[in-house]
């Protein structure tokens, strides 16, 4: 089958496009035939093997696990003999080991069905990001309805999941992001906009009931000044370093926590079922749709990667296999900014 390999951690260039052999599926395992796969931040970490921290798991000088990519959706073509929720033909989306692939195997508790209202692209660009955000603001952040809820870093790929599920239970969100974000971070459902590159959010007297940080741009100090008493503040990444960023500010943030009234820490997501059905069903309901900025061939994987390290993605990237657009008859416009 193709696929991307990288048998070293570099820049995008380490990614090579080629055959390798078609994975089987363990007992409890499920094969993916994938039509589409998004990328994460997570996946250029892996690429670059940084912070170097993540080395212990992912291999000390060359990765262990030579393929690259999780979120996936496609149909389901064999399943383990463990396997009890899914069979041949379902149309699924997850956590799929090596998702950059024509084929790609999950473990049956990191899939859900597809919410049937949207493309394989969209469903791909889900698992990561809108989980984050789901468990970010609801096991985390404790999220009411009627709080105000800040989210920085409102137009990517966490991001733009965030402003809807925020919305979704009711919070008063505002958004931060930069000019060119405005309209459609208001269009997802954001009450109120901060165009970070007129405003600093953490110089407003506005006060805030949970703020989800997907930047780390300000200080821990900054950030809690405008939470109120028993605000909440999680942060989900910051900015990346070679070693161990961010794991400082994490550790500050948890040290903070215990001296102030407001409650800080970072949130690590992990991808499951039960979450993954909870967000189809919002995607079913139309509360949550999933934006996607640009799409790229399975050949094209290193540019879709070199283009999310720019750090200015607008919702998700995905990656759309070659059978899927021969199924739409659709010739790729590559590197194409599209919307919703
Ligand atoms: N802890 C976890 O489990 C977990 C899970 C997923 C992701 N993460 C981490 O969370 C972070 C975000 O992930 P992502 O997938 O959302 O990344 P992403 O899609 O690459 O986010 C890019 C977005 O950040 C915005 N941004 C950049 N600088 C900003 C600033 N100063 N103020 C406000 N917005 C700014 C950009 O908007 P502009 O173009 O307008 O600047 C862009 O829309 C990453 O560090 C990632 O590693 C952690």
């Amino acid at each position: 089958m193709k696929a991307i390999a990288y048998h070293n951690y570099g820049s995008p260039d380490v990614l090579k496009y080629g055959e390798i052999e078609k994975p089987a599926a363990g007992d409890n395992e499920v094969l993916v035939k994938v039509h589409a796969a998004s990328v994460n931040p997570l996946d250029w970490h892996f690429m670059r093997g940084t912070p170097y921290v993540m080395r212990i798991g992912s291999g000390l000088r060359q990765p262990k696990d030579t393929r690259l990519g999780v979120d996936a959706a496609g149909q389901v073509e064999v399943v383990g003999r463990n396997v009890t929720q899914f069979k041949s033909g379902d149309e699924v989306f997850g956590l799929c080991q090596g998702a950059f692939a024509e084929y790609a195997c999950a473990p049956e508790r990191k899939l859900a069905m597809k919410p049937d209202n949207v493309t394989f692209e969209q469903a791909a660009s889900v698992p990561v990001a809108a989980i984050t955000a789901l468990q970010s603001l609801r096991d985390k952040g404790k999220i009411q309805a009627g709080q105000k809820v800040l989210i920085n870093g409102a137009s990517g790929g966490v991001g733009t999941f965030a402003v809807q599920i925020a919305g979704s239970f009711g919070a008063d969100v505002t958004a931060v992001c930069s000019t060119r974000n405005v309209d459609m971070v208001r269009s997802i459902g954001a009450d109120q906009v901060i165009d970070y590159t007129h405003e600093d959010f953490t110089k407003s007297r506005q006060r805030y009931d949970l703020i989800l940080d997907t930047v780390g741009n300000h200080s821990l100090l900054e950030c809690r000044r405008v939470l109120n008493p028993k605000g909440k503040y999680i942060m989900i990444g910051g900015p990346a370093g070679r070693w161990i960023d961010p794991l400082p500010r994490a550790i500050n943030a948890l040290m903070l926590s215990r001296f102030v009234s407001q409650d800080m820490g970072m949130l690590m997501a992990k991808v499951n079922k039960d979450d993954l059905t909870i967000l189809r069903d919002l995607i079913q309901a139309g509360k949550v749709t999933p934006v996607i900025d640009r799409r790229y061939t399975l050949v094209e994987a290193p540019a879709a990667i070199r283009y999310l390290e720019e750090g200015h993605a607008r919702g998700k990237v995905v990656i759309t296999m070659e059978s899927e657009l021969a199924k739409k008859h659709i010739s790729m416009p590559t590197a194409e900014s599209s919307d919703r």
